[in-house]
């Protein structure tokens, strides 16, 4: 069977490096993909991932026999439904289950109506309201978030009365994010440990995955604008079993059940951005698909064959799998990027170091924004690679990934260097 992927980022690279190990896959195509995918099969360089014409095109022409779709853009524009209307299998939701991450008010008013718990908010159209309710708010931090899909720059934590209407001005007066920031959702400040878990769904079975830490910020301790995700660590020390369960009973299942009276299909990644309060678990958010760099931890640890996991999700027979077996030992990822990232940073540096680091048998390095040029790769994106290395505890995983990091080079390069290192983490 020919496998297509969507996409060009670590996560594609991560799926792309696991689908090729698997003995029912003959060959793994990636659309755009880049040159780390390039290595794990072929890639069609000239079809965008908004291109859904142009996809289905190629789904069709190389008659392939699953499609994996890795980012929340084409999915949100419709991508799997048009990919299941000419009969293809589709690992990734529809416009409709897309919107819970393609709409953060479509979100908050399901979970609402369902009662699953989420942190109190408050919906704005026009930024006059939105400033006259922020008037009244004793309680400082805030959270204002753009309502639609904004590429992580949509979120903003706000200290202040002041800082938070300079917020609602950018965005929706001035609309610095475009039709994102048309409406907001202010939200109530949740306090707690972040954590993230990824669910397979077939919108009737659960599969839950092992729990991960994402590292969002940019700056060692959490400091500075938010990003994409600077690292990760997987599984999670401190979230015990109780805490895994109530995870599973108080919002994973309620959100099954509220997609199927809803009416909504799901076939995919159900991604939970959840907050372990003193409460119990709230969820900050959720998405539609992998989290990047989430996948590049969760492909290194994922045992089992996962194609016919990612096929069962698609086809609606999660119930027929046996629980996946893990890789028991931690893993923990280091994304390397480009000076100036979240904000503009150049391209076109030389990179170098990339085999010396795979050549220690616990890591694997997943390409982002590279380019290939000849035989020169070339950073081409922000997030340009991530270094994953398996140990048996943190420590270790930690020691190898930055050993890992330490033998690659280009100029500007940079990183966070408290991957893994939460104090929650430390504790245990
Ligand atoms: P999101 O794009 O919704 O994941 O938000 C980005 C980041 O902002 C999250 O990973 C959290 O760290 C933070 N965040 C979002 N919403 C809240 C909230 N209600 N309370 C505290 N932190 C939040
Ligand atoms: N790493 C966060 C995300 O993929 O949304």
């Amino acid at each position: 069977m020919k496998v297509l992927i969507v996409g060009n980022g670590g996560r594609e690279h991560a799926l792309a490096w696991k689908i090729a190990q698997s003995d029912l896959v003959e060959q793994v195509i990636s659309v755009p993909g880049n040159p780390g995918t390039a290595e794990c099969g072929r890639n069609l360089p000239g079809i965008r991932v908004e291109d859904i014409v142009g996809i289905v095109r190629a789904a069709k022409e190389e008659e392939v026999g699953l499609v994996v779709v890795g980012p929340e853009v084409p999915l949100c524009l419709g991508l799997a439904d048009k990919l299941r209307e000419a009969g293809f299998p589709v690992f990734g939701p529809g416009a409709a289950g897309a919107q819970l991450e393609g709409s953060k008010l479509f979100a908050k008013e399901l979970l609402d109506r369902h009662r699953i718990p989420t942190g109190s908010w408050r919906r704005f159209s026009r930024a006059g309201s939105a400033k006259d309710y922020l008037e009244n708010v004793e309680t400082w931090p805030m959270v204002i978030k753009a309502d639609g899909l904004a590429a992580g720059k949509g979120v903003f934590i706000v200290k202040s009365r002041e800082e938070a209407c300079t917020v609602i001005d950018q965005v929706m007066e001035e609309r610095h994010l475009g039709d994102a920031g048309g409406e907001v959702v202010i939200e109530e400040y949740l306090v707690g440990q972040e954590v993230s878990i990824h669910v397979l769904t077939d919108g009737s079975t659960i599969v839950m995955m092992d729990p991960i830490e994402d590292h969002k910020q940019v700056g060692d301790g959490d400091q500075g604008p938010n990003t994409g995700g600077m690292g990760v660590s997987c599984p999670v020390g401190w979230l015990g079993q109780r805490a895994m369960r109530q995870i599973e009973q108080r919002i994973l299942i309620p959100m099954l059940h509220a997609l199927r009276v809803e009416g909504i299909p799901y076939q995919g990644l159900l991604y939970a951005g959840l907050m372990i309060t003193e409460g119990g678990p709230q969820v900050i958010e959720f998405n539609c698909r992998f989290g990047d760099p989430e996948t590049q931890a969760l492909m290194r640890r994922f045992e089992s064959d996962i194609v016919p996991y990612l096929l069962a999700t698609a086809n609606g027979t999660l119930d027929k799998c046996d629980a996946p077996a893990w890789d028991k030992r931690q893993c923990v990822g280091v994304v390397m990027c480009a000076e100036g990232y979240p904000g503009l940073y150049r391209k076109g540096e030389p990179i170098l170091g990339i085999s010396s680091a795979n050549a220690n048998e616990d890591v694997v390095v997943f390409q982002a924004g590279t380019r290939q040029d000849g035989p020169q790769l070339l950073t081409n994106g922000g997030r340009v690679l991530a270094v994953t290395a398996m140990g048996k505890n943190v420590a270790e995983a930690r020691e190898a990934a930055y050993a890992g990091v330490e033998k690659i080079r280009w100029n500007g390069a940079f990183w966070r260097s408290d991957i893994g290192l939460r104090p929650a983490t430390l504790s245990n």
